[in-house]
């Protein structure tokens, strides 16, 4: 039997000095899936035109199926791109706004994603509408009635996060695509943070375009998602860079965007293997036990309220983070990256701090190499103070 935890830190390539709670941000790979990527780079260096034209167009595409039949989707709805946010520019370019039209999202939406849907906006005219989706979130309901609420007869698309960053909650995307379907609106979802962190079955979903990182929570290199389109919405969309491709359908358009590094994609398989060799469920269920229990220490020590009803975690927990540390300076994205990298000089600890709606929230991830000691220094900033600004 696998034992999680400190036992499982030899199998990756952190520093044992440091603790690391932040998986979520950037993930971090085992060292058997880095010998796979490197093993792609060695052949391909052996004969780079012979790897590009022979080896690489057939490699992805049983890259492409492991993911498929991971998130159990047809292998010709799935592709590569780098990253998360590459899908939501992907879709979001390539889209056709007209002045009026509505883009419906939320207050809770990753930041980089809310600046696209504004770049796209601003240049079409299009209105840019931000359910405020309340935080701490203490059932379905109550993420689901303000976004809800937000459509309106010009609403064209729907762009919600199936777990958010900052604010590290599950919405019920499933009830918010049938509602947004039932008023003809297209949906994008944001699944930054899902694959390996919840099961996922995306066609049953139901939305348009659906994309999520292989480089967080599934144990493969960075950079690295996949991007899932319906078959119907395919037809919408072409990849940020066009290329040889260009009108020959979605999977020649979007396996080759020109040269690039494709060990990432191709060592997706072996991040599968490594998590399926863990058991998929008893990693996502230790991980989920762990952040909560994390969670309900720090939020019960600090006196401070957790991001959401446990029913609505995941592998990630948010807590307000303590009156005296809130002190460290004004809740912007500036004082909250500060406050992140003091707190890893200072303590060797990395976390997430981030800023929500006029305070500061500290999230932790939890991962196969973490256990509860892990937390202890963080529970503890009850009784201390934060490093100096
Ligand atoms: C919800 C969400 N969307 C998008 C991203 C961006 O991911 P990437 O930096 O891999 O593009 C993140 C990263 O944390 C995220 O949490």
């Amino acid at each position: 039997m696998t034992e999680f935890g400190r036992a499982l830190r030899s199998r990756f390539l952190l520093d044992p000095e440091i603790t690391f709670l932040n998986h979520g941000s950037f993930g971090t790979i085992p060292r058997e899936v880095f010998a796979v990527a490197d093993g792609v780079r060695q052949r391909f260096e052996a004969n780079p035109d012979r790897f590009i034209r022979e080896i690489l167009p057939g490699a992805l595409r049983e890259a492409a199926a492991r993911m498929a039949e991971f998130v159990h989707a047809a292998p010709a709805d799935v592709t590569f791109v780098d990253n998360a946010t590459a899908g939501a520019n992907t879709v979001l370019r390539a889209l056709d706004f007209q002045p009026n039209d509505e883009i419906l999202t939320t207050t809770h939406a990753y930041g980089a994603v809310i600046n696209a849907i504004r770049y796209v906006a601003g240049r079409s005219g299009a209105k840019v509408v931000e359910a405020p989706v309340p935080l701490p979130a203490l059932s379905a309901d109550a993420i689901f009635e303000p976004i809800a609420a937000g459509f309106s007869p010009r609403t064209k698309l729907l762009v919600i996060d199936h777990i958010t960053s900052a604010t590290a909650m599950i919405f019920p995307v499933e009830r918010l695509v049938k509602h947004a379907r039932e008023r003809g609106v297209r949906v994008m979802i944001d699944g930054a943070h899902v694959p390996g962190h919840l099961p996922l079955d995306v066609p049953k979903i139901g939305a348009d375009w659906y994309f999520g990182n292989c480089h967080k929570w599934l144990f493969s290199p960075r950079g690295c998602a996949f991007f899932w389109a319906s078959p119907e919405a395919q037809t919408l969309i072409h990849p940020l860079s066009i290329s040889h491709g260009y009108g020959k359908g979605f999977i020649e358009e979007f396996d080759w965007t020109g040269t690039r590094d494709p060990a990432p994609f191709l060592s997706v398989p072996a991040g599968i293997d490594f998590h399926r060799s863990l058991g998929e469920a008893k990693v996502r269920d230790h991980n989920r036990a762990l952040a909560l229990a994390a969670g309900q220490r720090m939020a019960q020590r600090w006196g401070e309220p957790m991001n959401a009803a446990p029913e609505l975690l995941g592998a990630m927990v948010g807590v307000r983070l303590p009156e005296r540390w809130q002190r460290y300076g004004a809740p912007v994205r500036d004082t909250a990256r500060k406050l992140t990298v003091a707190i890893a000089q200072a303590h060797r600890i990395n976390l997430n701090i981030m800023p929500f709606e006029g305070a500061l929230w500290c999230r932790v991830s939890a991962q196969v190499y973490n256990e509860m000691s892990d937390y202890d220094a963080v529970v503890a900033f009850a009784e201390t103070d934060p490093p100096p600004a």
